[in-house]
């Protein structure tokens, strides 16, 4: 069946989608997904290229079931994630600390590292010199 909608009343729709989706993000966030604040680096770290560097993570307010206990580190840089090489993966996301070896990358003062487990979460941003 075909349904034909004004340009106003797609709009109304869009806007209610969108509102709809916004207001469901944080349930969502608090029930299913764990999403755990990373402690270190934090915006004092100064990490060398080629050292051996510890991620640390929040892991006391697990939900009952994580839908990806898989975690991953990423580094990131200007906000960029740098899939290509992920610093660490298979690693369970209730660890709290995993070791990464820092990449041969350029000097910079923004850097971060995501974790992903059921979702993404950055550090704040740090340097590699
Ligand atoms: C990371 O933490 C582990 C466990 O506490 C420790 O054995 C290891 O030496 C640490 N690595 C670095 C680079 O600090
Ligand atoms: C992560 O997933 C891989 C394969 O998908 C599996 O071999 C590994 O055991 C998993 N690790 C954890 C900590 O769940």
């Amino acid at each position: 069946m075909m349904m034909k909608f004004t340009p106003a009343a797609l709009f109304v729709l869009f806007v209610t989608l969108l509102s709809t989706l916004v207001s469901a993000l944080p349930i969502l966030e608090s029930r299913d997904v764990f999403v755990p604040p990373i402690t270190s680096p934090d915006a004092l770290t100064i990490w060398s290229v080629g050292s051996k560097q510890n991620v640390t993570w929040d892991t006391s307010n697990p939900p009952a079931q994580i839908t990806n206990g898989n975690g991953t580190i990423y580094l990131a840089k200007g906000g960029l994630i740098q899939l290509d090489t992920p610093l660490a993966d298979k690693f369970s996301i209730l660890n709290g600390i995993q070791e990464v070896t820092v990449p041969d990358v350029e000097p910079g003062v923004d850097y971060a590292v995501v974790l992903f487990g059921d979702s993404g979460n950055f550090s704040p941003e740090f340097s590699i010199v």
